[in-house]
């Protein structure tokens, strides 16, 4: 078998979990140490995943010369601090969505990852399901035709913690960075382009962040992407792709989906069912691990530059619907 890669967790909050789960089912991977600002929490996460080692402090985890990567699953402003932080100690990263608040600390953070010849990805879990690839074959092999429109929605009604990561602005909260990104994403990766024009409108709420966020994106020759990401009402969060002859469903939740169906005008229905190993973070792991494996910076499948494009569609987007947070 080939040599392990040792990986180290940077705070075992909810996801982590997901991450940790995944890794189960690599065997040339094992999570051999996990860091928190609270000491408990990083023990009861060891103890859960049998993690040798539990940290009080980030600094020690990069530091422990057993770790190859990290993974980092803080909250969206503390990204770019932990990144950098393992970055700087030699250590690969593999960063939880979004990459930072903000292109420019995402773009640093690149920066200092060629120069240093270290393997940076942002965790876009999405990208590495199995289900994708059989909608990209039906898409290749032109099976709905001419694509013209996209339509999602990435909508849930969570409990209303005013001082947690999704509505307080002082933890970069709101639905743009925290679950936007996702039809975003989706959309970028059918055109396999960024929007050439966007229109936008949220919903703000009494802390300050976007609560609802509806966006049309415009393509080239026209193709329009529409979606709606919100925490304010339980959607469908299926996606769909429309063309010329048929359109693919990808189905509920497409962020995490397992399960897509074609349907081409006078034709039965194909439904294609694709069930992850075990949470779906899995993929996404092994791809890291295989670019690590063969030397390579970054993943051709959440590239770079995709990742600060990204970044700046967000930060055009905030721009738009006057979205800054306290500390920017
Ligand atoms: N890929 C996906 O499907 C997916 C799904 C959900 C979330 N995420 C992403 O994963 C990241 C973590 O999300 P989560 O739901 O796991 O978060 P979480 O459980 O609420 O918290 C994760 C960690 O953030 C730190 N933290 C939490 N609340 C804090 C606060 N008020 N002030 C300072 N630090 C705090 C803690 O780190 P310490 O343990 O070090 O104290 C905690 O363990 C986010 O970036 C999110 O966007 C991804």
């Amino acid at each position: 078998m080939t040599e392990k890669i040792k990986w180290g967790v940077i705070s075992p909050g909810k996801i982590a979990h997901a991450f940790a789960k995944g890794i189960k089912t690599i065997p040339d991977a094992e999570i051999v140490a996990v860091a928190s600002s609270s000491k408990k929490r990083a023990e009861t996460f060891a103890k859960k995943y049998k993690v040798p080692k539990a940290y009080d402090a980030y600094a020690t985890l990069v530091a422990d010369p057993n770790v190859d990567a990290v993974y980092i699953s803080s909250l969206h402003h503390q990204h770019f601090e932990h990144s950098m932080l393992a970055l700087e100690a030699g250590k690969h990263v593999l960063c939880e969505k979004p990459m930072t608040v903000t292109a420019a600390e995402t773009k640093k953070l690149i920066e200092r990852a060629r120069e240093k010849k270290l393997f940076l990805m942002e965790a876009l879990w999405t990208r590495f399901l199995p289900i994708y690839d059989t909608v990209r074959q039906w898409l290749d092999a032109g099976r709905i035709g001419e694509i013209k429109m996209m339509t999602s929605t990435f909508g849930f009604r969570p409990e209303r913690d005013e001082t947690g990561r999704l509505f307080d602005p002082n933890l970069a909260g709101g639905a743009l960075l925290d679950i936007g990104i996702y039809p975003l994403a989706v959309s970028e990766w059918v055109m396999g382009a960024f929007p050439e024009a966007i229109k936008v409108h949220a919903l703000m709420g009494n802390t300050g962040v976007d609560e609802l966020l509806s966006a049309i994106l415009v393509y080239k020759n026209g193709v329009v992407s529409q979606f709606t990401s919100t925490f304010l009402a339980e959607n469908m969060n299926d996606f769909f792709i429309y063309g010329t002859k048929g359109h693919i469903r990808i189905h509920p939740n497409f962020w995490g989906s397992a399960g897509a169906t074609l349907s081409v005008t006078n034709k039965k229905d194909e439904v294609v069912s694709a069930p992850f190993r075990a949470t779906g973070f899995e993929y996404q792991t092994e791809e890291a691990m295989r670019c690590i494996r063969a030397g390579f910076l970054e993943s051709p499948k959440v590239s770079h530059d995709y990742t600060l494009s990204m970044m700046t569609l967000m930060d055009d987007i905030r721009a738009e619907i006057g979205l800054k947070y306290p500390f920017e």
